[in-house]
């Protein structure tokens, strides 16, 4: 995928991400079924726009989703652990008759789309059935971290959602949980110390503060209860 190319985010030491090229930035919120299987993405309010902007990474800003410089207050260990290999460098194949599914599992940010129908893995198994081809590929596309992709078997392309370059910041009230930054459209993340992360069509970042894999989310904001004050868990309290 090519690089955006006024678009960047920056890890900062122990401290906040750093977004240049004003990128838009909204919430979207993940919308389940009556079982608490998500379905779909709603969108939610978006944020005046900002050529530059600093996003909480601690997950204790008052000023959610901006920093309020709390990082300092509770020194704030944002060390990133995250490996630098490429996805397809580190990702698992399922290979069914029409599609392959290609599986990162430490990028899982735990939205759980790929839970519905039986999952994501044995659809892809289906995948000569059309209406179970088209699950795959929606459940693949929903996947908000990446991990997940549907690839065309006869073409070798990965089918990918059309996405403009912005930020999502996830609500995910059937977890009653907020989740990570969701970042679409291939914008350049650049780590602390200068490395240049993969430039991919879905990342997630994490936001809470908790995950093993900094900068990536890798779903704890879900087991730490992470809220970041939005109304839709609120009123769950
Ligand atoms: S936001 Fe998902 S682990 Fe921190």
């Amino acid at each position: 995928m090519s690089k955006s190319k006024n678009y960047k985010i920056k890890v900062t030491k122990n401290g906040p991400y750093i977004v240049s090229g004003g990128l838009p930035i909204a919430k979207e919120i993940i919308v389940a079924d009556v079982k608490g299987t998500p379905i779909r993405w709603d969108k939610g309010e978006s944020y005046p726009a900002q050529e530059t902007y600093a996003l909480c990474r601690c997950g204790k800003s008052k000023n959610m989703p901006f920093c309020d410089g709390t990082h300092a207050v509770i020194k704030f260990d944002g060390t990133e652990t995250a490996d630098r290999k490429n996805y397809l460098d580190c990702a698992e194949k399922t290979e069914g008759p029409d599609l392959i599914l290609t599986d990162a599992e430490k990028l899982c940010a735990t939205a759980r789309f790929c839970h519905r129908a039986s999952g994501t893995w044995q659809l892809i198994e289906k995948s000569d059935n059309p209406k179970l081809k088209e699950i795959a590929i929606q459940e693949a596309c929903d996947c908000p971290g990446g991990r997940l992709v549907a690839w065309d078997k006869s073409s070798k392309k990965p089918i990918e959602p059309a996405f403009e370059p912005s930020i999502s910041l996830i609500e995910d009230p059937a977890a009653n949980a907020s989740g990570p930054i969701w970042v679409k459209g291939g914008v350049q993340i650049e780590s602390a110390d200068g490395f240049l992360y993969e430039i991919r069509n879905r990342v997630t970042l994490c936001r809470c503060g908790k995950s093993k894999n900094k900068p990536f989310c890798d779903g704890r904001h879900i087991t730490s209860k992470f809220n970041d004050g939005d109304e839709l868990l609120n009123k769950k309290k």
